[in-house]
């Protein structure tokens, strides 16, 4: 059996944490179970669970092989595009446990990774494939570990429910995020802009982000309180993310404010995650007497309906980018009845061009890049893109989403962190040349962690320059960059395209987006998420995406 060959020639038996998996209650009670399976401290797999195996390895070749390696080692033809790199099962280092820190997980704990996948990496949910299956699955992969016979099964913790939160244990956690020293790696406002961030690694030596506390939808381990408390008890294995097991042993917090933390953590993000998919941008018009707002600061907009747009890396053309730090942009916007302020606001934990983050644009560039297309090693600005048709579309017609083509191009409101705002036109990936003559306007700020920029722009329009109209959808899609995280030119966080609409003066008109246009977007989805799951195995140099 080939489970059984590959546990003889591990390589990395007993080089890690070989201590925690010492003789603990889960050997015992092992041993007091199968007294007759045992041969020189080795359980033999029964006939049964033989099978299991044999059916596991099966599915496993044909799901999981391309990403997690033939031989388990996470190391598939896909693997060298992903960040964090998919798992090598033959290490049995698992990060969403149910077990204490350095201890194996349960059958349970890999079966839910198998089910729901580890949100915020490629590792997607398999609840296509039957309990069954599932089962067997768990069981080919602990075959590749010796860890898992020699051991036995392992404890889960004991969890507490809830205690339930409030104003208090909101208070009493942000002072225990302080206390514990969060913010060292996931900023004053969790979004991952720590000091430490830049120079975090995993235990392979691949970067790693401090998660973005803004986004729990993107938890590995999921975004309910329950589900970040056990974070803490348990650690995330092979990450820098440490248990808080140690500081309650302590008696540096005690078991209340570790629920405190975790309410306070779930706290930083909006109630509702992930943030409802919309499809329309509503832009309110002011009232007559007020002013449009001038900055991304303006208390103005307080009161303005924010609209979340989830991007993904772009994987449709070379050089592609399929770890984009930018997950999602927000957008506002208001109109006067002769001009529009747009702002878009996103999480970036670099103020690029950021000294302190370039050992980390050099980490992931030679960690993602290294396929002969060229490294961008020098200091690159964050960059967004606001794209617009260059006239209202006929129809369902509108130009290619990446920037156009010849036939169809593109009108941009762009803006870097280092030359500002202008306006450009493309006809196609990695062609925008700015127009003449700007007539946006706008600024941006950046603080701890998030981008906020504002565009100002009259409705009228000339030549290529869009004109907005009240009550029209005119489709518009977004673009970011993340220079310090090595991206630039054609390597972005695209979205699909959607829809801005101005309120119409009378304010009070609710715009209904038309059956067609919702389920053009729905289904552009798909597509793109389609493409980003099917991966890239080709390596091949690109061009060098210089340009957008
Ligand atoms: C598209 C790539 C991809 C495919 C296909 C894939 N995985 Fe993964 N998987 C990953 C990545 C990446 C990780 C590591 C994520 C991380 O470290 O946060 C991972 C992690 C895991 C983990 C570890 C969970 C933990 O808590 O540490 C398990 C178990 C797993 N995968 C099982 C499977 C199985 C079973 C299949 C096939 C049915 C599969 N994966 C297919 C990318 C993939
Ligand atoms: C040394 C740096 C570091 C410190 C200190 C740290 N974290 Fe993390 N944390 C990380 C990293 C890195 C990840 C992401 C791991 C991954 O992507 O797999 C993470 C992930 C998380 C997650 C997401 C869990 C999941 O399911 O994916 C939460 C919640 C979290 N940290 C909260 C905290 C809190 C609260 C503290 C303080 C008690 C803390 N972290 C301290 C580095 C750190």
């Amino acid at each position: 059996m080939r489970g059984t060959r590959r546990v003889a020639r591990h390589r990395g038996a007993g080089r890690w944490n070989a201590g925690a998996h010492g003789n603990g209650p889960g050997w015992t009670s092992f041993l007091s179970l199968m007294p007759l399976l045992l041969i020189a401290g080795l359980a033999l797999p029964s006939a049964a669970d033989a099978q299991d195996v044999e059916n596991g390895q099966r599915l496993y070749e044909r799901w999981c092989a391309e990403c997690h390696g033939a031989e388990g080692e996470g190391d598939g033809p896909a693997a060298s595009r992903m960040l964090p790199r998919p798992r090598d099962f033959t290490e049995a280092r698992y990060q969403i446990r149910t077990t204490a820190s350095g201890n194996l997980p349960t059958t349970g704990d890999i079966m839910r990774a198998i089910e729901h996948g580890l949100p915020g990496t490629t590792m997607p949910g398999w609840p296509n494939l039957n309990r069954s299956q599932q089962r067997d699955l768990t069981a080919y992969l602990k075959s590749l570990s010796p860890f898992f016979e020699r051991l036995g099964p392992p404890d889960s913790l004991s969890f507490e429910s809830p205690p339930g939160g409030g104003e208090e244990a909101l208070e009493s956690g942000r002072q225990v995020y302080t206390k514990l020293e969060c913010d060292r790696c996931h900023g004053s406002a969790g979004r991952g802009d720590g000091p430490s961030a830049p120079t975090l690694t995993d235990w392979r030596d691949q970067p790693v982000r401090a998660a973005d506390l803004t986004q729990p939808w993107l938890f590995n381990g999921g975004s309910s309180v329950e589900e970040i408390h056990r974070r803490f008890l348990t650690g995330l294995d092979g990450t820098p993310m440490p248990t808080q097991a140690d500081a309650l042993n302590a008696g540096v917090v005690d078991s209340a404010q570790l629920w405190d933390l975790a309410y306070y953590v779930r706290s930083l993000a909006p109630e509702r995650v992930p943030p409802p998919g919309r499809n329309v941008v509503r832009v309110e018009r002011i009232a007559d007497d007020e002013e449009l707002p001038a900055g991304p600061g303006a208390d103005a907009w307080d009161d303005v309906d924010r609209y979340w747009f989830p991007m993904a890396g772009q994987v449709l053309e070379r050089p592609r980018q399929f770890e984009p730090m930018v997950d999602g942009v927000w957008v506002e916007g208001v109109h006067d009845g002769s001009e529009i302020a747009l702002r878009v606001s996103w999480n970036d934990p670099s103020q690029s061009p950021d000294s302190a983050w370039m050992q980390w644009q050099r980490r992931v560039a030679g960690a993602l890049y290294a396929d002969g297309t060229p490294w961008p090693t020098d200091s690159l600005p964050d960059r967004l893109a606001v794209q617009f048709p260059t006239e209202i579309p006929e129809g369902r017609e509108r130009p290619y989403f990446l920037m156009g083509s010849a036939q169809k191009p593109v009108y941009l409101w762009r803006w870097n962190s280092r030359d500002g705002i202008r306006e450009s036109t493309a006809t196609g990936l990695g062609t925008a040349g700015p127009l003449p003559e700007s007539r946006l306007q706008g600024q941006a700020t950046w603080s701890a962690g998030q981008w906020s920029v504002v565009f100002r722009r009259s409705l009228e329009g000339e030549g290529q320059r869009i004109s907005l109209e009240s009550g029209v959808a005119v489709p518009v899609a977004f673009y970011a960059w993340d220079g310090n995280n090595a991206e630039t030119g054609k390597r972005a966080a695209v979205s699909s395209w959607y829809f801005v609409v101005l309120e119409v003066p009378t304010g009070n008109e609710v715009y209904v987006a038309p059956a067609a246009v919702v389920l053009l977007v729905a289904g552009f989805g798909v597509f793109m998420v389609r493409s980003a799951r099917q991966g890239e195995t080709g390596g091949g140099a690109g061009d060098d995406g210089s340009g957008a």
